[in-house]
């Protein structure tokens, strides 16, 4: 594939000609696959006021001139699933069985945000006094800016875009350096829909460039921002200036436990589904495995068996499972959290090594770990990698006192075929997702989030739409 250059997109133009460019490389090969300008403070303050002026209008739009909008986006991400899906392959390094799936995913928040527009009900309630009528209505935030991770280079910006184009909001997005090139190819994609210029704005740059601008002005109203909980405390902190709203999906610590009467298929698929979606690098992807004595070896000697058949290499090439992790920092991480455990006792099941290609490619076999115990840096900390790390453990009070006892609160997964038991774990865990005998719960209906450090807010669902509304009510004197 030739090489991409690209341009941001601020108010309908595509700008950043004369600006320098920096490059971005695909993972699995080091391969420089296309540039960018880096965007500066004036391109965000730009990106703003293009915002700022549409947001009017667009707000002003009956709720299905929006919604057809959007569909006609929806239309076009599944007409250019395979163009969108190889270029998010060729700099996110992914799979691309799961680009394509990614596609139909971030193409799912549009559809289902489009159809949710001429939802946002208020409703009328009894007054205080026989003169009194009381009513509430629901109006878009505003300016909306968004700061995107790499790990789901398209579909973070659409769960984020969807609901807010919807609600009559307008938006800014801030894609990361690593994948520029995704959020650029939807930014092309909301412009053949003909979403109205200064409605979607794009503006690749650095961070605190994006952040600074962001926290001062006035006209932005709320920042949505999916990264590490870390950079989620910083913003935070800056958006409590102008009392900004703020969305946070941060990071995870998910726990995954197996109890004794659990069916063993259905957790060796679950274990799968969640933990090597997109190399390990996924936010509410298992982090780690409780399971009940009973069934431990049963449950590792069958894992193994379905991690032994996985391919590692080139997300291009044909059958390949798992792909690099995203840079060297990432990789590193990945073999400290293998070498520690195994300093402490951890016996390598399966896999346990890494592999540099280039100097520049990163790649880390998917491993399994059994023997481990809390003191092990890969049971207390998010690896991003596809690793196991296996815990024997007795009871279910001590899986539960385990999961929790973490700063972090996004997803977590039991497998046991016990109504009460289940019951009971579901309730006790303190996670904002859940998945009991699935390894797979995100969907564009469910209010994806999480508790404690893991977030603020939801995204999806409902609860993701009314992120975008303000709330107002009017008292009557009749
Ligand atoms: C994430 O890494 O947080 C995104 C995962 C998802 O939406 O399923």
């Amino acid at each position: 594939m030739e090489k991409l250059d690209k341009l941001n997109y601020i108010n309908g133009e595509w700008v950043g000609e004369n600006q320098q460019k920096f490059e971005i490389k695909n993972p699995a090969t080091g391969e420089v696959v296309g540039t960018m300008p880096e965007g500066t403070k004036e391109d965000v303050e730009a990106a703003i006021d293009a915002a700022d002026n549409a947001f009017p209008e667009w707000a002003n739009l009956s709720a299905e001139k929006r919604a057809d909008y959007l569909k006609k986006l929806f239309n076009i991400m599944l007409e250019k699933k395979e163009e969108l899906a190889t270029i998010m392959t060729l700099e996110s390094g992914k799979p691309l069985k799961e680009s394509r799936n990614e596609v139909d995913y971030a193409a799912s928040f549009i559809e289902w945000f489009a159809e949710e527009a001429r939802r946002a009900y208020g409703k009328i309630i009894p007054g205080k006094t026989a003169d009194q009528r009381i009513q509430v209505i629901k109006q878009p935030v505003g300016v909306v800016a968004a700061i995107t991770p790499w790990n789901f280079p398209a579909a973070m910006i659409t769960r984020k875009m969807g609901p807010a184009l919807a609600a009559g909001c307008t938006f800014i997005v801030k894609p990361p350096k690593e994948t520029p090139l995704s959020a650029i190819k939807l930014m092309e994609y909301c412009e053949q829909a003909g979403i109205p210029k200064g409605v979607v704005n794009h503006v690749v740059c650095p961070d605190e460039i994006f952040s600074n601008t962001i926290k001062d002005s006035t006209k932005v109203r709320k920042l949505t921002f999916t990264g590490s909980t870390e950079v989620g405390v910083l913003l935070m902190k800056q958006c409590a200036e102008h009392i900004k709203k703020v969305s946070l999906e941060l990071g995870g610590q998910a726990p995954f436990i197996v109890l004794d009467d659990a069916d063993l298929d259905k957790a060796v698929k679950g274990t799968i589904a969640s933990k090597f979606r997109n190399s390990g690098q996924t936010c509410i992807c298992a982090n780690r495995f409780y399971v009940q004595s009973k069934v431990y070896d049963a449950f590792i000697e069958k894992l193994e068996k379905e991690v032994s058949k996985l391919k590692v290499g080139n997300g291009l090439d044909e059958g390949v499972d798992i792909g690099p992790l995203i840079n060297k920092d990432g990789y590193e991480k990945v073999e400290h959290h293998v070498q520690d455990a195994v300093d402490k006792g951890a016996k390598v099941v399966i896999g346990g090594k890494g592999q540099i290609k280039n100097n520049a490619a990163y790649f880390f076999e998917p491993t399994i770990l059994r023997d481990c115990s809390e003191h092990m840096v890969c049971m207390q900390q998010e690896t991003f990698g596809p690793i196991i790390p296996v815990q024997k453990i007795e009871t279910d009070e001590e899986a539960i006192g385990a999961a929790n006892h973490t700063r972090y609160g996004l997803a977590g997964y039991f497998f046991t075929e016990n109504v009460t038991r289940g019951t009971k774990m579901l309730e006790a865990l303190q996670y904002g997702i859940i998945g009991w005998n699935h390894g797979a719960p995100s969907a564009a209906q469910a209010p994806f989030g999480g508790m404690k450090e893991s977030g603020l807010g939801r995204e999806g669902g409902v609860e993701g739409f009314d992120e975008y509304l303000e709330t107002k009510y009017i008292s009557f004197g009749l």
